[in-house]
C-alpha cells in the first residue's frame, strides 16, 4: 500500500512549498477550496515527478474534512497531514478567521486521527502571532469548548476580538487568538493521540513572502525589524521546515510548537531591546 501525504491549503504558499520537499514515493493530495488553483499546483508537482491529486475541501466544514480523510484513505496509508489551510486578518471577518483557523484545525486533527496509524504525523501550521497576545486574553477553559460547544467557543473568542476599535485590529485579534488556539490544540492532540503512535506538532511561521504574507506585509510587518536578518522568510524556507517536521524520521518531535520566524518573537522580547539601549 502506498503512503499518502495530505496537505490542506496545499494549492499555494507554504503548503505547496512543503509538498516539494516530500519524498517522491508518496502520493500527495493537495487540498483547498479553489479547484483551479489545486489543478495548477498538481500539474507543477507532476512536472517535478510526483504522483499528486487535487481534492477540494473547506476545512471550516467538518463534513468536507471527513470526505477528504475518506478520499485520502482510499489512496493508501495516510502518513503525513500538513494542515496549512488558513486565512489572515486582511482576508476575512473575525468569525471566519476563528472558523477556518481554529475550528478547521479541530476538524482536521479529529477526522484524520481517526484513520491514521502508528508512525504517522500531523503538523498544524500556526503563526508567530500566537505569541503576541496579552495573557488575560488567553483562556484554556474557553479553548476546551472547541471540542464540546463550538457556538460558545466562537461567542467567547469573538467577544474578546471585539475589544480593539478598528476593523483590521479586530481581525488581527481574532487571527492571533485563532493561532494561539492552534498551538495549544496541537499540543493537546499530541498527548491525546500519542499512545496511538500519531505524532502532532504545530509550526509557527513569522512573516513569509507568500500571497498571504505579501498582503499582510504593510499592516503586519512590524515584527520583521526584530528578526535576526531583518527580512521576510521565503515559502521555500518554510516549506522545508514544515516538511522536515512532518518527516517520520523526526519521531521524537511532538507536543511542542516550532517557532520558525527568523527570531523575530525572541528579538522583540529580548535582544533588539538590549541593542537599542
Ligand atoms: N504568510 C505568512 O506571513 C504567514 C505567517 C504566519 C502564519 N501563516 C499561516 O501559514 C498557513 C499557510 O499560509 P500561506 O502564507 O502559505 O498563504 P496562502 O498561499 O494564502 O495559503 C493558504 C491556503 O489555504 C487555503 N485555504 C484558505 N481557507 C481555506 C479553507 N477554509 N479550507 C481549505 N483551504 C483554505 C487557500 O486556498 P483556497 O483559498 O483556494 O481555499 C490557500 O491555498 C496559513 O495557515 C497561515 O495562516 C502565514
Amino acid at each position: 500500500m502506498k503512503n499518502v501525504c495530505v496537505i490542506t491549503g496545499g494549492g499555494s504558499g507554504m503548503g505547496l512549498a512543503a509538498a516539494k520537499y516530500m519524498p517522491k514515493e508518496k502520493r500527495i493530495i493537495l487540498s483547498g477550496r479553489t479547484v483551479k488553483k489545486l489543478e495548477h499546483a498538481v500539474a507543477e508537482l507532476e512536472e517535478l515527478g510526483y504522483e499528486a491529486y487535487a481534492h477540494a475541501c473547506d476545512t471550516s466544514d467538518r463534513a468536507s474534512v471527513h470526505a477528504l480523510a475518506e478520499y485520502a484513505s482510499s489512496l493508501g496509508e495516510i502518513k503525513n497531514v500538513i494542515n496549512a489551510a488558513g486565512m489572515s486578518p486582511a482576508m476575512a471577518s473575525p468569525k471566519q478567521l476563528l472558523r477556518v483557523n481554529a475550528l478547521g484545525t479541530v476538524y482536521v486533527n479529529q477526522e484524520f486521527s481517526g484513520c491514521m496509524h502508528p508512525g504517522s504525523v500531523i503538523v498544524d501550521v500556526s503563526s508567530n502571532s500566537a505569541y503576541v497576545l496579552p495573557k488575560f486574553l488567553i483562556s484554556k477553559k474557553t479553548y476546551l469548548l472547541a471540542e464540546t460547544d463550538e457556538e460558545q467557543f466562537l461567542k467567547k473568542l469573538l467577544k474578546k476580538s471585539n475589544l480593539p476599535k478598528g476593523e483590521y485590529e479586530r481581525a488581527g485579534f481574532a487571527y492571533a487568538m485563532s493561532k494561539n488556539f492552534v498551538v495549544w490544540y496541537a499540543a493537546k492532540c499530541a498527548f491525546d493521540y500519542g499512545k496511538k503512535g500519531i505524532r502532532v506538532v504545530s509550526l509557527s511561521p513569522g512573516l513569509i513572502a507568500t500571497d498571504m504574507g505579501n498582503l499582510e506585509a504593510k499592516e503586519g510587518g512590524d515584527l520583521i525589524h526584530y528578526a535576526a536578518e531583518e527580512r521576510m522568510g521565503t515559502p521555500e524556507e518554510l516549506g522545508f521546515a514544515i516538511a522536515t517536521a512532518a518527516d517520520e524520521r523526526n519521531g521524537y518531535l511532538a507536543g511542542v510548537d516550532i517557532l520558525c520566524d527568523g527570531g523575530s518573537t525572541n528579538g522583540k522580547k529580548e535582544f533588539k531591546r538590549m541593542i537599542a539601549k
